[in-house]
């Protein structure tokens, strides 16, 4: 029987929200307003995922897919030094891919599967889940097919995250509401509808503060209390 492990995203604040970390077994989604922090988070987790179990890390390697040209390994090198790493060991545990269409991002998955049964993997991040359906299914006639290739997306991230004990972080982008006429987007709805909703094990909400900080709340959660985290974003990552 595979046991969890909680991978720091280092905060102490926001481990404690998540009751230590985020959980291998499970998938965590964070959505929310542009620039409050997901892909800096997913940087910071790329590098505590590689620490040693006795440093709240997950001693294993990090897959990344990347729909949205975000991810920079520059950003990799202060936060490793920041955790005591070596930059460049780090970088090397870091398997990357850029997806370019959802069915690129669905092939990638696969492909991770095999590599995941060579070497001990931790964590499986996708930057954003949502981006490319978006683009891909445009029209109003879609959506029920958009849902359809969605859900066998996640059902593929929530096998990994089972067969591997590999935690998934993955990102999603909040809807565009009409209003008045005028697509405005409100940061406290979620893209994806039930499909993403049932997919994920903990659904995290962020939003901006002041200057560098940010706000973590959980959202929908059956087995948490719907407290918030605060943190920040530093040039070593996340951080209290
Ligand atoms: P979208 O993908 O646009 O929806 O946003 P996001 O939630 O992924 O935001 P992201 O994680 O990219 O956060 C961007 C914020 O991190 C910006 O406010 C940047 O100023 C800040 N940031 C990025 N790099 C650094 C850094 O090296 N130091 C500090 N202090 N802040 C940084
Ligand atoms: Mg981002």
């Amino acid at each position: 029987r595979k046991s969890v492990v909680r991978i720091t995203t280092g905060s102490q604040a926001l481990d404690e929200l998540l009751g230590g970390g985020i959980e291998t077994l499970s998938i965590t989604e964070a959505f929310g307003e542009f620039r409050s922090g997901k892909t800096q988070l997913a940087h910071t987790l790329c590098v505590s995922t590689q620490l040693p179990l006795s440093m709240r890390g997950g001693n294993g390697k990090v897959a990344y897919i990347d729909t949205e040209g975000t991810f920079r390994p520059d950003r990799i090198v202060p936060i490793a030094e920041r955790f005591g790493l070596d930059a460049g060991a780090v970088l090397d545990n870091i398997i990357y891919a850029r997806a370019y269409t959802y069915e690129h991002q669905y092939n990638l998955l696969l492909g991770l599967a095999a590599k995941m049964s060579e070497e001990p993997f931790r964590l499986l991040i996708v930057d954003s889940v949502i981006a490319l359906f978006r683009v891909d299914f445009t029209g109003r006639g879609e959506l029920a097919e958009r849902q359809q290739k969605l859900a066998q997306m996640l059902s593929r991230l929530t096998k990994i995250a089972e067969e591997f004990n590999v935690a998934v972080y993955m990102t999603n982008q909040v809807i565009a509401d009409p209003g008045g006429g005028v697509f405005i987007s409100d940061p406290k709805k979620p893209a994806g509808g039930h499909v993403l909703a049932h997919a994920a094990t903990i659904r995290l909400m962020f939003r901006k503060g002041k200057g560098e900080q940010r706000i973590c709340k959980v959202f929908d959660a059956p087995n948490l209390p719907e407290n918030e985290a605060v943190f920040q974003i530093t040039p070593g990552g996340i951080s209290d």
